[in-house]
């Protein structure tokens, strides 16, 4: 007898062994570890502190008849049939590297260790180079849709070969969220691909939060609204265009009472959010090739105010002069254009994105399947959303856009939406709402729509200081002006 059956007491079947290994029951590993025990696969796992286990074990119900509990390594690794498929769902960071340590001398020639954290794509391909030669190989697996998402069908992002993707398919396409029968789970590239691809989903998660907050906040602010009154209205945009896992919960958090007091429970909830790495992931690697992603800049930069609150509180006494609510006309226009004002920061929020993974297909010669993608977010993930599939529809048309925005679908969509949004940011200016995001996003939108900008004066700047050189309209070659020293 082996020590996990002495100590949790499961029968085993007969020859039988687990198909898939998976180390780490916090919240993510256990019902991600249920949802493929559920889905009929048998499933080894180990956890760091036995009692954890043990717990996990006990309250897993039918499904344990499926479900390998180890006290070891060395029995968890005993108990997976080779070429055994592990899972890691270990916080993401050096915990990743010490588990790999523990297992790599226990695993054989073929075994695939899957990281299905939150990685940072860059220690992904180091990692994979470090087991390159040992004849095991690495994926980087980024899975959305939190504790329900896991249990019941979360999105899959798979970064690998397609070779070890064949091997794992079986079991991601069942435990997989699905839209229209199609599992929400898929092979994005190799490498880093994966964890790269999930890195800029939680970019677009913030920056869609985010604006989401700011409509909040204009009506809570300039409008006048209860949470109660706000929460209705996000609840009937969540049946049109914004249909959206993200608008449907803000609805609900709005809506919600706290038991204590009967008053809304976000009227309790202090302003400071915290964020774990994977917005600000998002938007230094887009800095670092160039792309402009600033909504989702925006929205990092928008937790990190908030987490400044003894000083956002001396400030509010130090400027203390606050414009007046807009009267009940102006309040009622505003509502009116806020549901256009949040589609059109939302498709220039997306349109930044999927360029950041653009230009990263290309500068790690990834080839990721934009279309797929975003099919595979359209059930399962945080952003998950119909608008979605219309973005699966421009990139998989006879033409890939250069930018999500010159797609003719979504020309038509911002040419309608965009008017309201600049309404709408006009008015945060003007009643000192803050909306870093939408303005964000609508300042990106002209900057971009403009065919002469103003980066000439920048370039006479430079030249004029730093002898930088411009290039000239009607001459060829390098010049410099003709600047009085
Ligand atoms: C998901 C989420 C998840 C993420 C949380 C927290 O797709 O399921 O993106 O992976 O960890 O949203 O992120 P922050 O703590 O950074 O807000």
């Amino acid at each position: 007898m082996t020590q996990g059956q002495e100590l949790f007491g499961w029968k085993r079947i007969k020859g039988m062994r687990a198909q898939i290994g998976l180390v780490g029951l916090g919240v993510m590993g256990s019902n991600l570890a249920l949802n493929i025990a559920e889905k009929g696969h048998a499933v080894a796992v180990f956890n760091r502190t036995t009692k954890r286990t043990g717990a996990f074990f006990e309250n897993a119900g039918d499904l344990r008849e499926r479900i390998v509990p180890c006290a070891s390594l060395e029995e968890f690794v005993a108990q997976i049939a080779p070429p055994r498929p592990i899972i890691l769902m270990v916080p993401a960071g050096e915990a990743v590297d010490q588990q790999i340590a523990q297992l790599r001398p226990l695993l054989s020639d073929g075994d695939i260790v899957i990281d299905a954290g939150n990685a940072n794509f860059r220690d992904t391909v180091r990692r994979i180079a470090e087991l390159d030669d040992t004849g095991l190989s690495f994926i980087g697996m980024g899975v959305s849709g939190g504790e329900d998402g896991a249990r019941h069908g979360p999105s899959i992002m798979v970064g690998g070969t397609p070779e070890g993707y064949a091997r794992i398919e079986p079991v991601l396409t069942s435990i997989a969220a699905r839209y229209d029968d199609e599992p929400c789970a898929a092979l994005v590239g190799p490498g880093g691909a994966g964890h790269f691809v999930k890195t800029v989903h939680n970019g677009i998660e913030y920056a869609d939060m985010q604006m989401i907050a700011e409509i909040y906040g204009l009506l809570r602010d300039a409008a006048g609204m209860e949470a109660g009154a706000i929460g209705d209205l996000f609840a009937r945009w969540n049946e049109g265009r914004l249909e959206s896992y993200l608008v449907e919960i803000t609805a609900e958090v709005l809506r919600t009472a706290d038991p204590a007091t009967g008053r809304p429970i976000v009227d309790l909830i202090v302003d400071s959010a915290g964020q774990k790495g994977t917005g600000r992931w998002a938007v230094i690697e887009a800095q670092m090739m160039g792309v402009p992603a600033t909504a989702i800049e925006a929205a990092v930069a928008a937790r990190v105010v908030s987490s400044l609150r003894s000083e956002r509180a001396r400030a509010a006494q130090a400027y203390p002069d606050r414009p007046a609510r807009l009267d009940a006309a102006r309040a009622r226009a505003m509502k009116d254009d806020l549901e256009m004002a949040l589609l059109a920061g939302k498709i220039a929020a997306y349109a930044q994105g999927f360029a950041v993974m653009d230009a990263a297909s290309r500068e790690f010669g990834w080839s990721v399947p934009l279309g797929t993608v975003a099919r595979i977010w359209r059930a399962g993930c945080i952003i998950r959303s119909q608008f979605l599939g219309r973005i699966a529809e421009a990139y998989e048309g006879t033409d890939e856009p250069a930018n999500l925005l010159l797609a003719p679908a979504f020309v038509e969509m911002m040419t309608r939406s965009a008017p309201a949004l600049r309404r709408v940011v006009a008015l945060a200016a003007e009643t000192a709402t803050p909306a870093p995001a939408l303005s964000a996003a609508l300042a990106y939108f002209d900057g971009w729509r403009q065919a002469r900008g103003t980066a000439n004066l920048i370039q006479g700047q430079r030249d004029f200081f730093g002898a930088h050189g411009f290039r000239r309209d009607d001459v060829e070659g390098e010049q410099h002006g003709p600047w009085a020293s």
